[in-house]
């Protein structure tokens, strides 16, 4: 295992009998400079080990690593990983090695956690011994001051205002403007043949859209959307910055998107009597009379990037699950529409508009919803890194290997979700173990968006369920990668208007 691991040194306190037998034996002779010189070193040497070795004490080295296969040299159980995909390969080592197991994957030494117990160890209770940890070329392409890349007292600023502006008491108000961007999409789908991801992320973005900028439309909005597009066709690309490829296009847009978000930043800073213009833009920007602790443009505009990729290509491709899991369970999706024609009635009854309180009494829908995130999983598992050698649950995890808990693998344990391969949203009929199911996360990382989310699926589930219906095209079944988990194809359906 050493030999596979040169990184993992060998205990110095092993070097120290070498030494001293080597060098005690000079002490009784003449001191010459030579042998003052070598005295000094020896000095020096005993004295660095001797620091080494009262940091290995701290060292749990009585533990042992986590079990589990290392696989080849360098490469690790990567391809493996690709081979049996991601699901399967999480799932054979739990059942081989347990809840805690170690791998090597994507030329990084790595311990997977798949316990509810364990994961809530490293994501809340030991958070700050777990740092989040993103490939240096997401990184670039987002922007190294958003969120995602931050630990302890920035993070915690940046947190409280992302949180403002995603609070139910925040959104309530957006319920309208969801509801329009809705009911500007739908007839465009009747009695065509759509790809659902890509429509619900066409969805999902304009609803970051309004959520990121508020609702003033300010001339730079369109250019934002464009340049947008570009930076997410080379997101997910090799990230390889040459002349022509999708990564150095999109990092191209990237800073085309920089510059643009400042000039609006500086346009809101300018109008401020006017109100900051809403949205996450106008909550960081801040209360402007107060000039200490702002934060700088680039601050700001790494963070509005930040959230709308987070926000959008992760629910659309929940709400592709929910259509296909509707579409596959017919006396499900009946259930849903008479729940959702109740609100209906009540609406046209009191000749108003959807609003936030209509959301909060739709308890089938919302049950639906759970179970689409619980059986879709579409964050398999997260990234963290350990800031020092952690001596966890019996086992020891040097410093710098990754993290993973395996939220796929806690939400398909049949412990606590009996046939967990079943859709059936009756099993949120009561409220799961704690830290059992873990769709947003959990601890200082989890995620700020999730009450908006599930708002933009009940208004979507809501005019969708009640006047129309959706015939899957082919019979392809299957995952593909976009870059989430979603149906094969992007779940192509026929969407006709519904007879009532
Ligand atoms: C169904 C849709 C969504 C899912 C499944 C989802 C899932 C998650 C998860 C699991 C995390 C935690 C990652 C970790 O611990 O490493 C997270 C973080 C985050 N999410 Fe979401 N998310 C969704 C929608 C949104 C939306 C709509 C927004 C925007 C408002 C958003 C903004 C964020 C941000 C900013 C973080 C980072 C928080 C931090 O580092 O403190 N997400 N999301």
């Amino acid at each position: 295992m050493q030999l596979l691991f040169p990184s993992l040194p060998l205990p110095p306190h092993t070097f120290l009998p070498t030494f001293t037998a080597f060098y005690g034996c000079h002490l009784p002779f003449l001191i010459t400079p030579i042998v003052l010189f070598y005295l000094m070193v020896v000095l020096v040497v005993v004295m660095l080990l001797l620091l080494l070795s009262v940091h290995q004490w701290r060292h749990p080295k009585d533990k042992p690593l986590p079990p589990g296969s290392m696989g080849w040299a360098y490469i690790g159980e990567t391809l493996k990983l690709y081979k049996e995909n991601p699901n399967s390969f999480f799932a054979n080592r739990q059942k081989r090695y347990g809840d805690i197991f170690k791998s090597h994957i994507l030329g990084c030494p790595c311990v997977m956690i798949s316990s509810p117990d364990a994961a809530k160890i490293v994501l809340v209770t030991k958070a700050h011994l777990f740092k989040p940890t993103y490939p240096p070329s997401k990184e670039k392409m987002i922007g190294p001051e958003a969120i995602f890349f931050h630990q302890g007292p920035y993070h915690s600023r940046l947190k409280k205002l992302v949180q403002a502006s995603f609070l139910p008491s925040a959104i309530r108000g957006s319920v309208s403007e969801i509801e329009q961007i809705v009911l500007k999409f739908l007839p465009a789908w009747e009695n065509t043949t759509l790809n659902t991801l890509q429509e619900m992320k066409r969805y999902a973005f304009d609803v970051a859209m309004i959520s990121a900028f508020g609702h003033k439309q300010d001339k730079e909005i369109n250019g934002i959307k464009q340049l947008y597009q570009c930076l997410e066709k080379g997101y997910n690309s090799m990230p390889l910055d040459l002349p022509g490829t999708p990564f150095n296009k999109a990092m191209k847009a990237r800073k085309l998107l920089n510059e643009t978000l400042r000039r609006l930043i500086k346009e809101r800073r300018e109008n401020e009597k006017q109100g900051g213009g809403g949205g996450l833009l106008g909550v960081l920007l801040g209360d402007q009379n107060q000039k200490v602790d702002q934060l700088s443009d680039s601050q700001i505009a790494d963070n509005v990037i930040g959230v709308i990729f987070a926000a959008h290509d992760t629910t659309a491709s929940v709400l592709t699950w929910l259509l296909k899991y509707l579409h596959d369970n017919g006396n499900l999706l009946e259930a849903v529409t008479r729940e959702q024609e109740g609100v209906r009635r009540e609406i046209i009854e009191a000749n108003r508009r959807l609003m936030w309180d209509d959301t909060r009494h739709m308890p089938l829908t919302t049950r639906v919803i759970q179970e689409t995130l619980r059986t879709a999983s579409i964050l398999s598992f997260t990234f963290r890194e350990a800031v020092e050698d952690v001596e966890f649950e019996g086992y020891y995890i040097p410093k710098g290997w990754k993290v993973l808990p395996l939220f796929r693998t806690i939400h398909h344990c049949a412990d606590f979700f009996p046939k967990p391969e079943k859709f059936d949203p009756s099993r949120f009929e009561v409220p799961p173990k704690p830290n059992t199911f873990m769709p947003f996360g959990n601890g200082v990382h989890s995620c700020p968006g999730s009450e908006l989310a599930k708002l933009e699926m009940l208004v979507l589930l809501h005019h969708l369920t009640t006047k129309y219906r959706w015939q899957v095209v082919g019979d392809e079944d299957g995952i593909q990668y976009g870059p989430f988990p979603v149906p094969k194809k992007g779940l192509p359906v026929r969407v006709t208007p519904r007879n009532i």
